[in-house]
């Protein structure tokens, strides 16, 4: 396996309850992953990253670890985290796993000594004002960030009340956690997708925010509860973990911030390796947002020395196909956009389902809703579970060759025609697309750390790197560019017309430009 693999790889994000189910109770396992694996190799990726199987109330869909070494049962056991990474590396694909630090379940032996009274400190409980919470945070997902205790005391959370917030300033948690680290790592994982990487240490003397709608602010403001300087030293310890093992195993922060400079902070030499590029992931489907966000991301990461990423789609947002506006346009601008993505420079994050260009689905019934942001939010946001409905993999039968039996969230029927089966052997269709256009970035590897920007057409998003070409017309119309000679991706159909090519709405077309790598600037 290559050196620096992380730097340039594509990573497929498997939702694990959603993925596929092998005994069915109607919740995706481990091995029912592993029995899948053989679709990750023909898609072509190089590693999958799986979200937590780990033991788990499931008040966030398994983000609330109440054993971090123990498998749940609904996913299986440690044997088959074995067999998968076995597995897996057989067939050259590594295997990241998911670690979430910043909170345990209320149901971690930890959690409930606390309640009882005993090593409070492993958390941060706090005395309210009177009848009122410490302060003003709130949840992410809603509603004050603290809840009260019996015995009148209030303990944070930053997400779900279920989901207590431990205390990274007490050297027994750090080393807990570096525990946890080595548990997973002896057994061969190849690195960690580290859960809330921003957030787990608190400005001191939790002040208020003094702003009453705090969700806007997430992402885009400083926060005293996130992105803080002292997360720094921690990524720094882990870091030291991590290299102590052989074999280049990789951190990948879920940090949001305000910036992408604050992003890079993550990303120095010492500390993680990537960090997912939410910005990209939140530009608008417009030419001067999308050159806008990749030049800031791109020079973001130039003093660190650190690759970017592209992502487009993951298990807590909206869908790209449907967030790119749904029917045959949005699946156009999805095919559009994965070549675009795949033509940068760094490495890039595919969402399960994505390859198969599935919507979201915004009509769930409210009764089916597992999201506690459902919940939480009174009924008012419903929440993620759209974008985590099972994948169909065959045209007919139970959950659509999910499992055996039924699934936890339904689908919609006319998945069957978006189902794995139905897509292989048809060349038009989206599966296809991501087949071929993995095998061409396999092919012209995105191995430099620039574009150079073309001039074109008016709306027409276009660059160069390592000596291939990028065009991507966002215009709303057809476009004539000069004939590039040999294309070696479309997102579309294309014409070409007197020596020139039309590019119409919304298709990205790749071409050689020259045997020599491009090396100038991004400017
Ligand atoms: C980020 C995870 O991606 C999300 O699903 C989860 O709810 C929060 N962190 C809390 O762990």
């Amino acid at each position: 396996m290559s050196q620096d693999w992380w730097r340039h790889a594509v990573i497929y994000q498997v939702y694990v309850r959603s993925f596929a189910d092998s005994d069915g109770d109607g919740v995706g396992d481990l091995p029912g992953i592993r029995s899948r694996l053989a679709h990750l190799r023909d898609l072509g990726v190089d590693a999958v990253w799986i979200t937590p199987f780990y033991a788990s109330p499931m008040a966030d869909g398994g983000y609330d670890v109440a054993d971090y070494r123990a498998v749940d049962p609904q996913f299986g056991d440690l044997g088959d985290v074995r067999a998968l990474v076995d597995d897996a590396h057989a067939l050259g694909i590594r295997v990241i796993v998911d670690i979430v630090p910043n909170h345990s379940s209320d149901r971690h032996a930890w959690f409930q000594e606390a309640l009882a009274g005993r090593g409070r400190e492993r958390y941060v409980f706090r005395e309210g004002v009177g009848d009122r919470p410490p302060n003003d945070w709130e949840s992410v997902f809603g509603g004050p960030a603290w809840t009260r205790v019996a015995d009148g005391s209030w303990y944070l959370h930053l997400f779900a009340p279920e989901q207590p917030d431990l205390n990274w300033e007490l050297p027994e948690v750090r080393e807990e956690f570096r525990d946890v680290l080595r548990f997973w790592l002896d057994l061969g994982v190849d690195g960690f997708r580290v859960d809330v990487a921003h957030g787990m240490v608190k400005a001191p003397g939790l002040p208020d925010i003094g702003h009453a709608d705090q969700l806007t602010l997430l992402g885009t403001a400083p926060l005293p509860f996130f992105d803080q300087d002292g997360v720094h030293e921690i990524h720094r310890d882990w870091r030291a973990v991590v290299d102590s093992y052989p074999g280049e195993r990789v951190l990948v922060a879920e940090a949001w911030t305000p910036s992408a400079e604050r992003t890079a902070l993550y990303l120095r030499p010492d500390e993680m390796h990537q960090a997912f590029n939410f910005h990209y992931l939140t530009a608008p489907w417009d030419r001067d947002a999308l050159r806008s966000v990749i030049d800031s991301s791109l020079a973001a990461v130039a003093p660190v020395g650190a690759p970017t990423t592209w992502v487009l789609s993951n298990h807590d947002v909206q869908r790209h196909v449907t967030r790119y506006g749904g029917g045959e346009k949005g699946v156009r601008r999805a095919r559009a956009a994965l070549a675009l993505m795949l033509a940068l420079p760094g490495s890039v994050y595919l969402y399960q389902g994505e390859e198969l260009g599935l919507p979201e689905v915004l009509d769930l019934p409210d009764e089916v809703l597992q999201d506690p942001m459902w919940e939480r939010s009174g009924h008012t946001e419903r929440g993620r579970d759209g974008c985590r409905v099972p994948l169909p993999w065959t045209t007919a039968g139970p959950s659509l060759g999910f499992g055996t039996g039924g699934s936890w969230l339904p689908q919609p029927p006319e998945w069957a025609k978006l189902s794995v089966e139905a897509q292989a052997g048809d060349q038009d269709s989206m599966l296809s697309f991501y087949r071929t256009a993995l095998r061409a970035r396999r092919e012209n590897p995105a191995t430099g750390v620039t574009v150079t920007w073309v001039d074109g057409p008016e709306g027409v998003l276009w660059f160069e790197r390592d000596g291939v070409a990028c065009a991507l017309n966002l215009s709303g119309a057809v476009v004539e560019l000069p004939d590039p000679g040999p294309v070696l991706l479309a997102s579309s159909y294309y014409g070409v017309r007197d020596g020139q090519v039309l590019l119409p709405p919304d298709t990205a077309l790749w071409w050689r430009t020259a045997a020599e790598a491009v090396t100038s600037d991004f400017a």
